[in-house]
């Protein structure tokens, strides 16, 4: 089979906005945690997407720290970009902002890497371009991703070794 190009860091780049409205909110006029993880999770998924050109799941989201809450009536702003691509799984670097459109002033929400590996159909991982990083600071985020990914690789074998003894056979009751 012949094999993917590369392709630059630049190219999956994403910046998605979106505007609080009330139906996004908890009673004190801010932004819910889940409902902004929906759009990371979407802004994260189109990067990767834009990456590889196939589908993709999301395997593992690293923890999530909301630092700046955004309330109803901000803009929120989120970035995202491939940091390394490996042999089927991608790191999508995330950042989200809140912007009161009324002052101009920004805030930093969170931040957080989200992992996605490429699928076909029926859902089997299947291998990904290069990434070439370019700039000084994409250089660096592709250099971390390494060891950001073993650590994630040590949490997952505990994960899966859970799961395994929590395997029903179908019919059983949960
Ligand atoms: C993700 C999934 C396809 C992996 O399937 P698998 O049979 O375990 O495949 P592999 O063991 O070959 O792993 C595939 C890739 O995922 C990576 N991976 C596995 N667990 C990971 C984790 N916790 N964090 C980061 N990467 C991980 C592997 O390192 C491998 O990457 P590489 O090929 O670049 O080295 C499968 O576990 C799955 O479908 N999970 C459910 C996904 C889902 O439902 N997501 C939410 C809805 S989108």
């Amino acid at each position: 089979m012949a094999k993917s190009p590369k392709k630059t860091v630049a190219a999956s780049q994403v910046r998605m906005n979106e505007l609080v409205m009330p139906n996004d909110t908890n009673p004190l006029g801010k932004l819910m945690g889940g409902k902004l993880m929906q759009w990371m999770d979407i802004c994260a998924a189109i990067s990767a997407q834009k990456h590889c050109n196939r589908n993709v799941v999301t395997v593992a989201v690293d923890s999530v720290e909301f630092v700046n809450a955004a309330a109803i009536g901000d803009l929120v702003v989120i970035e995202g970009e491939v940091t390394r691509a490996f042999r089927t799984s991608m790191e999508v670097e995330m950042r989200v902002w809140a912007e009161n459109l009324r002052t101009g002033s920004k805030r930093l929400c969170t931040t957080s890497y989200h992992s996605f590996v490429a699928v076909d159909a029926d859902g089997n991982p299947v291998p990904v371009p290069e990434i070439i990083p370019e700039t000084a600071t994409e250089k660096e985020r592709y250099q971390k991703a390494e060891e950001r990914r073993n650590k994630r690789l040590e949490h997952s074998r505990d994960v899966r070794e859970m799961a395994r003894k929590f395997d029903v056979d179908e019919g059983d009751t949960i």
